[in-house]
């Protein structure tokens, strides 16, 4: 996880993490946009991290790097088609190597399969724009996620002391992509 650059607007107060559970069923996937920032802010403030306010992940989807994938959980009652996004995954690239910079999940849709799922597809779509490797930050004492990355074939390159504001260091995963490059 980055530490978003620079936010720059007063963010929605709405709340975020009041769908209920969905059990047993991988909620469907989508391309974010846009206009998917506030809802993106919102989980992530729902999860701590309020830093990642709506300007700074409209910033990141809107600039030639960027780019992301929402998990969504169907539309919200009396909302008409408006949905309610249950996780998400932020990215950029540059040249040929990928940066994951937020990988989350809302706390009653986590352990079911939903982050893996959004880490697969940053992956593929890592891999569609030319990535031959993707990398990120992770806390050290994060567990679920160190989990997760490692489970996935992300290894550990570097680490930076002291990198988050709280002062906890941070490791630096690597994940190399197999070729796909049938030999002839
Ligand atoms: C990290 C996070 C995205 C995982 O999402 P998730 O939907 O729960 O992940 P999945 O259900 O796909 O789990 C995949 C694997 O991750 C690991 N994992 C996930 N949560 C875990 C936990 N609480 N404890 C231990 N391992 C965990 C396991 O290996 C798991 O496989 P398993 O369920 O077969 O054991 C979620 O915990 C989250 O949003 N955390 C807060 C935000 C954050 O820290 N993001 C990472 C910073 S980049």
């Amino acid at each position: 996880m980055r530490d978003p650059v620079a936010p720059t607007t007063t963010d929605s107060d709405a709340d975020a993490g009041e769908a209920p559970p969905v059990v047993g069923v991988l909620p469907p996937l989508r391309a974010a946009m846009v206009d998917d920032a506030s809802s993106i802010s919102e989980i992530a403030r729902a999860l701590g991290l309020p830093s990642w306010r709506r300007a700074a992940v409209a910033s990141w989807l809107a600039s030639p790097t960027g780019f992301g994938v929402v998990a969504t959980g169907g539309p919200r009652p009396g909302e008409g088609d408006a949905e309610n996004l249950v996780g998400f995954v932020l990215g950029s690239i540059v040249l040929d190597e990928a940066c994951l910079l937020l990988l989350a999940v809302l706390g009653p849709f986590q352990r079911q399969g939903v982050g893996a799922a959004l880490l697969g597809a940053f992956e593929a779509r890592a891999r569609d724009l030319g990535a031959t490797s993707a990398y990120l930050e992770v806390a050290v004492d994060n567990g679920p996620a160190r989990s997760l990355y490692e489970t996935k074939g992300y290894e550990r390159e570097a680490i930076r002391r002291r990198y988050y504001a709280d002062g906890r260091d941070a490791l630096v995963l690597r994940h190399i992509f197999a070729s796909t490059t049938i030999a002839r």
